[in-house]
């Protein structure tokens, strides 16, 4: 015969040791980021949908450079009408929660894009 509370008390160790590493980091540094859309554009468009930025927004912002200062062309006909190409006046116009947007992503991936060393960071907010 065994003793069934033993078993049990035995399988429950068990099972709290082995997921041990999984659970202690609940809370914290694994937590996904979450960029907070600014709630004046929340339910607008961004200038392609979200999963096109949410992947390839360093590339477009690359694109955008260039078309301006090696074409001299400002206007960018995206997916979802017609915008200026500018950094601040554009992105940052509407994403003007730096902090709590763009911030929210990169730290979580320890990135520290140098763009804002030159360019303003919002026209409403210069401090985040
Ligand atoms: C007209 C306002 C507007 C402009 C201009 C704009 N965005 Fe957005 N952006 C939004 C909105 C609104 C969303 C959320 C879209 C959704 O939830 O479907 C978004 C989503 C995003 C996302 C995805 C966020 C996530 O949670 O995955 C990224 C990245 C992003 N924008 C970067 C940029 C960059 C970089 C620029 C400039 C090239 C830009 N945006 C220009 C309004 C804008
Ligand atoms: C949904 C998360 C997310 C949001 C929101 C976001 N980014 Fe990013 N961004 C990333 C990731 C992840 C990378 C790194 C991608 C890689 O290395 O392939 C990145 C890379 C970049 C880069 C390239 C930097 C370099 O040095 O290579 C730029 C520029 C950039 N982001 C600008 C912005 C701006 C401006 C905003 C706010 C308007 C923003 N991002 C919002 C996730 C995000
Ligand atoms: C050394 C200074 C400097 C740095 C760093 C820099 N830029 Fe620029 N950028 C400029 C200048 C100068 C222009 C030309 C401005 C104009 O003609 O309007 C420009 C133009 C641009 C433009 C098109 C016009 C505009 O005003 O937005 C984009 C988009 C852009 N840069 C994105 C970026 C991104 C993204 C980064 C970071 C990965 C970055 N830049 C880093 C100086 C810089």
């Amino acid at each position: 015969m065994y003793d069934k509370g033993k078993v049990i008390t035995g399988i429950v160790l068990f099972v709290i040791v082995f997921t041990f590493p999984f659970w202690i980091n609940v809370g914290k540094a694994n937590i996904a980021p979450e960029p907070k859309i600014n709630p004046e554009v929340a339910g607008k468009v961004c200038v392609e949908d979200k999963a096109f930025m949410k992947a390839n927004h360093m590339q477009l912002l690359d694109e955008w450079r260039d078309s301006v200062v090696r074409d001299g062309n400002r206007t960018y006909m995206g997916g979802t009408g017609r915008y200026e190409m500018s950094l601040t006046n554009s992105c940052m116009g509407c994403h003007n929660n730096k902090a709590q947007f763009c911030d929210s992503c990169h730290n979580y991936v320890s990135l520290t894009p140098n763009c804002w060393n030159c360019h303003i960071e919002s026209k409403e907010n210069t401090n985040g």
